[in-house]
């Protein structure tokens, strides 16, 4: 039985919490730390009540504080600290693992507080010191990334020799009943939407305008849905992994009123994140949104209906052409009634807690730092069929990738 060190108490952290509680066989002792204890407390209650008395330990920390992590990874001595607080808790939280010799995962790599840009190098940069250590780094083990990168590995382990176009395509069909709301943290999600499109094309990164480049595409059982070509950080690694990828491409939906929602944020200067001087305080106007909107984990009461997220894929088996889709829909409600919270949480957390089992199972083992697609797919795909994201797929459909 192992320990393990949950940092971030919001929305994913509360799933990552409920689902470790679940398999005390696999995670012994549990301990939930983030910046305001009284949100640990509240969800360990709640897991008390839920799973006959299983208790959890909480604690509060600054995760920019690497000597205060290092000071509780030495009290509490997990043997996985699983990231789930924000991006730019990455890098420090990966030092105060390197210093005490303790694996580390996360579900979105590391973007400074000060650029809105995301990308691995900054975490791969860790590869060596990681292996002199002896310890493992597994980056991005949620949704997308995660399980999409995951879904890629298995296609190309048992369905395809060579991948040549991959879109990943990432439908919310719910609705929460908000005006505006995002479905993860505000100021990381309004950060990430509002970027620059991009995308690989024969070897090279092509740029476009944000939202410039969409179409509708049908999910299943959800019918067509406007999707918009945007960055998204597994494209990197998978195209890095997967080097015969002649296109890969990431398609999500938004709303018209989304959208519109976001274009009035952006052109009244509130998606800002250079600080401004209101009557003597320092305020970063995205930050001072997110404190207005309201919080991913409240959504989840009234939210109906699925998302539903895969990977569409072309390329060749034997020398013939193949086509290969693989998905899971999940239910907004189904996601509440479990755990307390909405779809986008509970999509994001079961896949961090199987990786978490992964690594602990030494199913998925290493020195050094690693995307998920690197490690065998097959017990993590088995895994999702029994922890809430069950999959399908179909070989040889109309995949609508021109
Ligand atoms: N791969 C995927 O599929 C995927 C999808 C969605 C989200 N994510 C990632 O999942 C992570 C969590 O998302 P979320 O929706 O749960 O966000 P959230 O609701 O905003 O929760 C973040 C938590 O981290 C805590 N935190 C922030 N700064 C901290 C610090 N310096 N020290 C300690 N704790 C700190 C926050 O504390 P307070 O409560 O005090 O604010 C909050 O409890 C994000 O990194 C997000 O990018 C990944």
């Amino acid at each position: 039985m192992s320990k393990v060190l949950i940092i971030g108490a919001g929305g994913v952290g509360r799933v990552v919490a409920y689902k470790c509680a679940q398999h005390r066989d696999v995670f012994g002792e549990i301990m939930l730390a983030s910046r305001t204890k009284k949100k640990c407390d509240a969800i360990a209650d709640a897991i008390h009540k839920a799973y006959g008395g299983r208790k959890i330990k909480t604690a509060k920390i600054d995760a920019d504080n690497v000597d205060q992590t290092v000071a509780l990874i030495r009290k509490f001595q997990p043997d996985l600290v699983i990231n789930v607080a924000l991006p730019y808790q990455d890098l420090p939280l990966m030092d105060a693992c390197l210093e005490t010799g303790v694996n580390y995962m996360d579900t979105a790599n590391y973007e400074p507080k000060e650029v809105a840009k995301f990308e691995y190098s900054w975490q791969w940069a860790y590869q060596e010191r990681y292996q002199k250590k002896g310890i493992l780094a597994l980056l991005g083990c949620g949704f997308d990334p995660g399980v999409t990168s995951v879904y890629t590995a298995y296609a190309k382990k048992h369905y395809f020799d060579e991948l040549h176009y991959l879109d990943i395509v990432d439908a919310n069909a719910g609705s929460h009943g908000k005006a505006f709301a995002t479905n993860f943290n505000p100021e990381i999600n309004i950060r990430e939407v509002t970027q620059r499109g991009k995308y690989w094309q024969n070897g090279q990164w092509v740029e476009t305008e944000p939202h410039e480049i969409w179409k509708d595409i049908n999910y299943p059982e959800i019918g067509p849905k406007r999707s918009y070509l945007i960055y998204h950080e597994e494209l990197e690694s998978l195209v890095k992994n997967f080097p015969t990828l002649k296109r890969a491409r990431f398609w999500m939906t938004f709303s018209e009123q989304y959208l519109t929602h976001l274009r009035v944020i952006q052109n009244i200067g509130m998606a800002g994140i250079e600080p401004i001087r209101y009557k003597g305080v320092d305020i970063v106007p995205l930050q001072f949104l997110k404190a207005v909107l309201p919080a991913p984990e409240e959504l989840g009461e009234n939210y109906t209906g699925f998302t539903s997220i895969g990977c569409r894929i072309k390329g060749l088996k034997g020398g013939k052409e193949q086509s290969y889709y693989v998905w899971n829909n999940c239910s907004h409600q189904d996601a509440y009634r479990e755990t307390g919270t909405q779809g986008v949480s509970y999509t994001t957390g079961v896949p961090a807690m199987i990786g978490a089992r992964m690594i602990l199972e030494g199913k998925w083992n290493g020195k050094g730092v690693f995307n998920v697609e690197e490690f065998n797919p097959d017990p993590f795909m088995e895994r999702l069929n029994l922890d809430g994201l069950p999959w399908h797929e179909k070989l040889g459909l109309d995949l609508e990738m021109d």
